[in-house]
């Protein structure tokens, strides 16, 4: 599996969208990740489908939708028109639903990702979620805000569920989210993770470093 590097636009200059999302065209292996937070499932606030709309008519990057909302079913219906290529909810909203909302999704999105958060116990995750989601996000800071120190509990949970994947024949993404930077990439990715969302860490550089940040964070 390729090494995809997810950016969050969280971090970026939300008054110069445009130009930020231009320094990354043409890159592989390469998704800008959407952090969409409804001041309830976390408290933070963010933005929604009229932001994201416009994203998707300003680059062909794949868009990487992260859902941290109580109700991950209404997003699922109504982002449905918005490019999107991998959404992701979190698995403490749907906890009874999850495979039916799986169901769902995959109708209208080529990748469903689902996300636990960091005291969210590993054995939850039902073997018959993991059989049916393109993506498991591994959250490394507790969801809400940019910029947190990474949990260094996190490595044990990845070489948790890439057991699972590899015991069972899965083909799931392992992404990971939250304090990621170029000195626990590298132990992210030999963990077992092959997706790896930076915001901070990207766009805290220079405009012109944004591409060197990313490529630190490959093996
Ligand atoms: C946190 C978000 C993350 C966050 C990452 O709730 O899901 O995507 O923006 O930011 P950094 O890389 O700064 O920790
Ligand atoms: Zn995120």
């Amino acid at each position: 599996m390729k090494t995809i590097i997810a950016p969050s636009l969280l971090a970026c200059d939300f008054l110069n969208i445009e130009s930020e999302l231009k320094h990354f065209e043409g890159q592989d292996d390469f998704w800008f990740h959407l952090d969409i937070m409804d001041g309830h499932f976390v408290p933070n606030l963010t933005f929604g489908h009229p932001i994201i709309s416009l994203i998707n008519k300003k680059t062909t990057i794949p868009l990487d939708a992260h859902l941290m909302v109580s109700n991950p079913e209404f997003y699922i219906d109504t982002f449905s028109d918005l490019g999107i290529h991998n959404l992701t909810w979190h698995y403490e909203a749907s906890i009874e639903n999850t495979l039916s909302l799986i169901e769902k999704a995959k109708k209208n999105y080529s990748s469903v990702g689902i996300s636990i958060k960091p005291k969210t116990k590993i054995e939850s995750v039902s073997l018959e979620i993991l059989k049916n989601i393109d993506l498991l996000l591994i959250m490394s800071v507790e969801p809400g805000f940019g910029g947190q120190k990474f949990i260094e509990e996190t490595y044990s949970r990845i070489k948790f569920f890439k057991g699972l994947r590899e015991k069972h024949s899965l083909s799931f993404q392992i992404q990971i989210d939250g304090g990621v930077k170029d000195s626990n990439a590298k132990e992210l990715l030999e963990a077992g993770a092959d997706n790896l969302v930076a915001g901070s860490y990207v766009f805290s550089a220079n405009e012109g470093e944004y591409i060197n940040k990313v490529n630190s964070l490959r093996l």
